[in-house]
């Protein structure tokens, strides 16, 4: 928790468990010098400090972040584009990850011990990853155990998800995922390779469900292959029945950004442009992505509009801070978001210019603010399911 006090009652056992929400972990106020600072003096003191610092630091970028951050990005990324430039990255004492705490996790996991991660806004968590916590992945575990052949199901975790829960499919044969390796992650997982190798039977997929379905739906899985487990109901809410039968498991989760767009938006769009290509993340509902022409992760959508012929008009389903950088940096095209009302990560969006240079100005005056780290129990084994992930894909 870096320098962050901890609330009474919230240790730091407590929040990495995952018991108390991540919006809890309380980023303290920035001193005024960063909350009263013009723009452009924060640039200033941004570049000076990162020129001082030169190779000890090296900053990670989201593709969700405000222009403001991603300026100043060594590298930008989706999530496993991110988690793989975090475990290549062996030379910077420093990693600031300008992103959301599930993927500063990551990155302090997978980078060496002479590394330090830092996370310039402790309150940039992720309502989706909030909704799978360890516990409730533990009784979800025991209640399946109870009913099927607990040795044939294979636990995935989505990235999008606290240490804990990657340590937990880590240490019961499962794996992480992301969105632009989700099929190959089941593939390996259900052995749909037909290589005969098959993992497991079944799949417990959390937190997001519409990621699992998207990519069930893709390897050729039918809605009746497919189960929505529900944490808040005994035994996921569902019959012995439904528990035998059902390939995937999927996790009652999903992402309050990506869940916004509808059928209804993608018809508006090509009412409004005829011809117009729509591009959808897996995070969005079945009943989009199978309106949409194109699929695929953050990455996934940058390389879709970048290979899209000129005048173009491309209507997508993700985070803004991508569409309208995507209009922004491919003039020839035009690059709009499916929901006409802005619809931001708001965790995604904490990680500000202030925050950046209040951590790094602290990394030049030897002061290590927001680090971000993961005990080693957790860490062994949530790396084991990262490097199987890395492996696989
Ligand atoms: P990707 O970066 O894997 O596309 O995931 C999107 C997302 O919602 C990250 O929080
Ligand atoms: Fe989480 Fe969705 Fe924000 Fe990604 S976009 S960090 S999944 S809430």
């Amino acid at each position: 928790m870096g320098d962050q006090a901890v609330p009474a009652g919230h240790t730091p056992e407590r929040l990495h468990k995952g018991v108390i929400p991540s919006m809890l972990r309380l980023q303290k106020a920035l001193p005024d010098r960063y909350t009263t600072a013009h723009p452009d003096e924060l640039s200033e003191w941004i570049g000076a400090a990162k020129a001082e610092l030169g190779s000890r630091v090296y900053i990670l970028g989201h593709h969700y972040q405000r222009d403001e951050v991603m300026r100043w990005a060594d590298a930008r990324g989706d999530s496993f584009g991110l988690s793989r430039t975090a475990a290549e990255q062996s030379e910077a004492e420093f990693v600031v990850f300008c992103g959301v705490h599930f993927m500063a996790e990551s990155a302090d996991i997978l980078t060496g011990p002479h590394q330090q991660v830092i996370l310039p806004d402790l309150n940039a968590g992720c309502s989706m990853a909030d909704m799978a916590d360890i516990d409730s992945v533990e009784e979800a575990w025991d209640s399946l155990a109870a009913v099927t052949d607990i040795d044939r199901v294979v636990p995935v975790t989505y990235m999008n998800s606290a240490a804990s829960l990657k340590a937990f499919v880590g240490a019961h044969g499962g794996v992480v995922c992301t969105s632009s390796n989700a099929r190959a992650v089941l593939t390996w997982a259900l052995g749909a390779d037909g290589s005969g190798h098959s993992r497991g039977d079944q799949v417990l997929f959390f937190p997001d469900q519409h990621l699992g379905r998207n990519t069930g739906f893709e390897l050729g899985y039918g809605a009746e292959d497919m189960a929505v487990w529900n944490p808040r109901l005994d035994q996921g809410g569902l019959d012995d029945h439904t528990l035998k039968s059902s390939t995937l498991l999927l996790w009652k989760g999903h992402c309050s950004v990506h869940q916004r767009f509808t059928p209804a938006h993608v018809e508006a769009f090509r009412s409004e442009h005829p011809g117009g290509i729509v591009v959808a993340h897996p995070e969005c509902s079945h009943e989009v992505v199978e309106v949409a022409d194109l699929v695929g992760s953050t990455d996934f959508i940058i390389r879709a509009v970048a290979e899209a012929p000129p005048g173009s008009v491309i209507g997508v389903g993700t985070e803004i801070h991508l569409v309208k950088r995507l209009d922004d940096e491919t003039p020839d095209k035009t690059v709009v978001s499916l929901d006409p009302l802005v619809c931001p990560c708001s965790t995604m969006f904490r990680v500000d210019a202030a925050h950046l240079a209040w951590v790094l100005e602290g990394l030049v005056a030897g002061e290590v603010r927001n680090r971000i780290t993961v005990d080693e129990d957790t860490a062994t084994w949530a790396r084991v399911a990262l490097e199987r992930m890395l492996a696989t894909v």
